[in-house]
């Protein structure tokens, strides 16, 4: 038996060579940083559960918006968190309400940025749920309308991209008809079309105050067993008109993320949510993993798998890595 003919570490040699053959390249562009919202002026106030974010003010969100943008980042996708909730989240579609404002702030001052919104309730009602209720249960086809009017006053404000998170059936195709008549066909939408009932939203959810009060959210968020159905689920709202499709947590569903890929192709986007951005900073603050390296080998998982773009807390960071590196 000859010696293999094939030597793979041929191939290994150095970091030029290495480089030459990479497959996956994590660029930049690829990243979207979340930022969360909050009532009053001039504040800047670390996250408990999500050490390195901040809760910001609609003032300081504009500054860090435009900060995030000189790095390279391309988007930021907002999330709210009211003055006030009520059973029916009337904050989630008021005029002048958070993120309203923090979009207009944000667009005046970084005109080029591309601004996401997440359309959802549960920030914004009293019960912590996605949608409204009616008879101790969420209410699915009384929901669409009040998430509908949502997306419409996010661009009103000037959003680029809607990101309906709250999974109820059929909310794509009631955002897509209430944008197109008025007047927003040029508003896309980013569904979050494939999104499990996770335990990785709890920092997420004590950062937003919308832990649900009673009940959970396995009624409406997918079962983490299921493959079959995200493949369902990624059909229905592309059907219903989304421009563009998300499989959210990140990591523990690299396996959905690469078949949704895979079936459609179409523009697909991965969400590293709060649980493993806490998770990872927990390991590395002990010292226990290498905090840059890890986070881009994590980063760089998506891209290989098939995501387009990544929805991540390192965004901003991470976007200053892949700089020094080249
Ligand atoms: C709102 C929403 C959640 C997240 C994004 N949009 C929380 C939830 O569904 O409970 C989670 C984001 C994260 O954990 O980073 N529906
Ligand atoms: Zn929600």
């Amino acid at each position: 038996m000859p010696f293999p003919i094939d030597r793979p570490r041929r191939l290994r040699k150095s970091e030029r060579l290495r480089g030459l053959v990479r497959e996956t390249h994590l660029h930049v562009e690829d990243l979207v940083q979340p930022l969360f919202v909050v009532p009053g002026e001039d504040v800047r106030q670390e996250i408990d559960s999500m050490p390195g974010q901040f809760h910001l003010s609609v003032d300081q969100v504009a500054i860090e918006a435009d900060a995030i943008l000189r790095r390279g980042v391309p988007a930021i996708i907002l999330f709210g968190i009211p003055e006030n909730k009520d059973p029916l989240g009337s904050g989630a579609y008021a005029d002048d309400g958070i993120v309203q404002r923090a979009v207009r702030a944000v667009r005046e001052a970084s005109p080029e940025l591309v601004i996401i919104t997440d359309v959802c309730l549960c920030e914004y009602t009293s019960h912590g749920h996605c949608g409204i209720i009616t008879d101790n249960a969420v209410d699915n086809d009384a929901s669409l309308d009040l998430l509908a009017r949502t997306a419409v006053s996010h661009a009103q404000a000037g959003a680029d991209i809607v990101a309906p998170s709250d999974m109820m059936d059929g909310r794509v195709k009631a955002i897509r008809l209430a944008l197109d008549e008025s007047g927003f066909t040029d508003t896309a939408i980013l569904s979050y079309a494939v999104k499990y009932a996770s335990a990785y939203y709890g920092p997420f959810r004590e950062a937003a105050g919308s832990a649900p009060q009673f009940g959970d959210r396995k009624g409406y968020q997918m079962d983490p067993a299921n493959r079959e159905e995200a493949l369902r689920e990624a059909e229905l709202d592309l059907e219903e008109g989304a421009d563009m499709i998300m499989v959210k947590p990140g990591v523990a569903y690299l396996d959905v993320l690469a078949a949704v890929k895979q079936t459609f192709q179409r523009v697909t986007a991965a969400y590293q949510v709060s649980g493993e951005y806490a998770s990872l900073e927990a390991a590395a603050q002990r010292g226990w993993i290498d905090r840059k390296a890890v986070v881009l080998e994590t980063l760089l998982s998506f891209k290989r798998a098939g995501a387009d773009f990544i929805l991540t807390y390192y965004a901003k960071e991470a976007a200053g890595w892949i700089k020094e590196k080249y």
